[in-house]
């Protein structure tokens, strides 16, 4: 059987770098104590990485105070951290119809449970939702404002620093969730005016699963919404104040964090916009091998300009299921098919009634061999379908 052709780094990024591998295996191995917990040397040599890695995602999200860069376990972990840490009864949210459910579902339950209302933003025919939406949607009880910043099923980045500006001026938070852009785009929270950012380390920060995170600007507060060991301040009895202890609980995961860690070092040495470039150029290629193929429905790609590495389709007549299966059995190709974890993006589209759509999702070590194998599967399974 020829390798596999992983075309689902939306979902998360395979293989990871040789680097992050050699790293996590070195650190656990020598390094794998609980960090912070207690003053011998290796502790503290383990608490240094974790600090580290604060600083190093600082910098990388262009914040300030690395110890409001908190871990988390995932984007859905630290988005729940958000949600419900920020939002009570009485409170009015807006976000968009381009969420993953790890928006969509914390909100709805606020808004099931809790009295929370929510309103969501449609995108229009090239998927990107319009700022001055929100503005027409702000009202006096309006206390947060969370947007995807590039979505996991259609690849559009969304218009993030404009937002912002409107949040800003109305002094709303804003909060993005970074989960797909983080580690393909810059995610500058000062130059997009985003307060709270929300990100997972396994997608394209090419780290393993099981890590997260959030930063949260000085003068935004989350309540929080669990409680337990901080291994500092032992005897208060409720749970820390302070950042970063305020949103931790128990122990983190170091090994995440150290692969988290070797990930990021690696994108920086390789460069973020070579990357991404990279992908565009495979996406491109992808795009337009898919578009001469009569039988195949794009959604959202006649300008790849401001998407990432994600392109959604469908064999007409086709489940997508079947057709990912197709692609799986008979080519060794992985890709991801459904609705994506995204409902009201397929709502959108339409292609909910037809159970969602293929999605590829490109990543940093997918060649031009992949995408013309991929592109020649996609012909072969629609003229076969055809017959
Ligand atoms: C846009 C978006 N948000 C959030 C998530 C959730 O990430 P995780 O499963 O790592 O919590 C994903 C993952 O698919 C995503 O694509």
């Amino acid at each position: 059987m020829e390798k596999l052709i992983f075309l689902d780094n939306g979902a998360t990024s395979f293989p990871k770098p040789e680097e992050v591998y050699a790293f996590m295996d070195n650190f656990y191995r020598n390094f794998g104590v609980n960090p912070g917990r207690s003053g011998y040397d290796l502790c503290m040599e383990t608490g240094e990485l974790v600090e580290t890695t604060r600083k190093m995602l600082i910098k990388f999200f262009n914040g300030k105070d690395p110890n409001r860069l908190c871990f988390s376990y995932n984007a859905t972990d630290a988005l729940n951290l958000i949600i419900n840490g920020m939002l009570k009864k009485g409170d009015h949210a807006i976000t968009t119809t381009i969420e993953h459910n790890s928006v969509l579902r914390p909100l709805y339950h606020l808004y099931k449970y809790n009295g929370v209302e929510v309103d969501y933003i449609p995108f229009n025919g090239k998927g990107f939702v319009d700022p001055d939406d929100f503005l027409r949607r702000i009202k006096k009880n309006t206390k947060l404002i969370i947007v995807n910043h590039a979505s996991n099923v259609i690849g559009t980045i969304q218009p993030i620093k404009e937002i912002g500006e409107h949040c800003k001026e109305r002094g709303i938070p804003f909060v993005i969730d970074a989960s797909q852009s983080a580690g393909k785009i810059p995610v500058d929270i000062e130059e997009m005016n985003v307060d709270i950012v929300a990100f997972t380390g396994h997608k394209s920060l090419l780290g393993p699963m099981g890590i997260g995170g959030l930063y949260v600007r000085e003068g935004i507060e989350i309540k929080h919404t669990r409680a337990g060991g901080t291994g500092v301040r032992s005897a208060v009895r409720t749970h820390l104040d302070e950042y970063p202890y305020r949103l931790e609980y128990g122990t983190l995961n170091v090994l995440g964090v150290a692969g988290l860690y070797a990930g990021v070092k690696w994108i920086e040495k390789k460069g973020l916009n070579n990357i991404h470039n990279n992908e565009m150029k495979l996406t491109t290629m992808l795009r337009d091998g898919l578009k001469d193929i009569e039988g195949v429905t794009l959604y959202c790609q006649d300008d790849l300009s401001d998407h990432i590495s994600i392109l959604p389709f469908n064999v007409n007549g086709l489940e997508a299921l079947n057709t990912g299966t197709i692609l799986d059995v008979d080519y060794n190709i992985a890709s991801r098919t459904g609705l994506h974890c995204a409902p009201l993006v397929h709502k959108q589209l339409g292609t909910d009634k037809i159970h969602g759509a293929v999605r590829f999702g490109i990543g940093p070590f997918n060649t031009e061999e992949h995408i013309n194998t991929a592109i020649k599967a996609v012909r072969e399974i629609t003229e076969s379908h055809k017959k």
